[in-house]
């Protein structure tokens, strides 16, 4: 029986037991023309992606290591939008499964005391100006216990059962993470999206802080004074304000 509290996400899912990586068989299952919130989901991935052509550590059984398809009806410059109403999704479904307060980093990391518990990579297809369809792979650290944790991200990432002391059922959660991701995606199809962005601006950890933005070789120091309303981070450097997109850039604490 389907447990599942939603019609649209997870109106089809492919389930794995291993594979390279959601993201990469999501958009397989969209190019065989895969129907708006199909899912995929995988028990290990052994090439989960990461944002800038990072990697994504995703061990058997210890996480939440889904890509969802979206095929809404906007323009692609909304498509950022959508990725920061992913993390909104995450952040209130992990609130409710375990009462752990987390914040958002811009543009979808999910920390706790600073520390890493959800990385989000959106991945576009557009053509003539029309989406095409939306990837949003979704890792969530759910059950890794410290010595899971190869040595060099060890003190920079944690996870739900070290927070919380406790084993967190991954499957209420992912049913929680699917809610709420089609709550707000219905917003988002009335092009409503004002107050998916106010609620990420309250989430959000990387407002009114003094930042270091690195696009490549490219340091500059700014404020991360808001975002606009295409998701873009607004940051005051030198007295002008620049707009930085997710793209290829990432942020850090000053
Ligand atoms: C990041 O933090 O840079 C983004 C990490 C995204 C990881 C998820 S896990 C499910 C989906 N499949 C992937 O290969 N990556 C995303």
């Amino acid at each position: 029986k389907n447990t599942l509290s939603t019609k649209i996400l997870g109106s089809e899912i492919k389930y794995f037991t291993t594979t390279d990586s959601t993201n990469n068989q999501a958009k397989k299952f969209a190019m065989q023309g895969a129907p708006d919130g199909a899912i995929v989901i995988s028990e290990e991935q052994c090439g989960g992606k990461g944002r800038l052509s990072r990697s994504f550590f995703c061990p058997k059984y210890k996480g939440i290591w889904f890509s969802a398809i979206l095929r809404p009806d906007f323009l692609p410059q909304e498509a950022p939008k959508c990725t920061l109403m992913a993390a909104v999704a995450v952040a209130r479904a992990i609130e409710d499964v375990t009462g752990v307060k987390v914040g958002i980093k811009w543009p979808n990391d999910v920390l706790y005391e600073g520390k890493k518990l959800v990385g989000i990579l959106t991945e576009i297809s557009a053509e003539m100006e029309r989406i095409n369809y939306i990837i949003i792979g979704i890792g969530i650290d759910v059950n890794i216990e410290k010595e899971d944790l190869p040595e060099d991200i060890r003190d920079i990432v944690t996870s739900l059962s070290q927070i919380t002391k406790k084993q967190v059922s991954r499957l209420k959660l992912l049913n929680k993470v699917l809610y709420h991701l089609e709550q707000l995606y219905i917003m988002a199809q009335r092009h409503d999206f004002a107050p998916i962005l106010d609620e990420w601006r309250r989430y959000s950890i990387t407002l009114n802080q003094d930042i270091k933005v690195i696009s490549g070789k490219d340091i500059t120091y700014g404020r991360a004074m808001d975002i606009d309303d295409d998701g873009a981070l607004l940051v005051e450097i030198n007295g002008q304000i620049k707009r930085v997109l997710a793209g290829d850039v990432s942020i850090r604490p000053r």
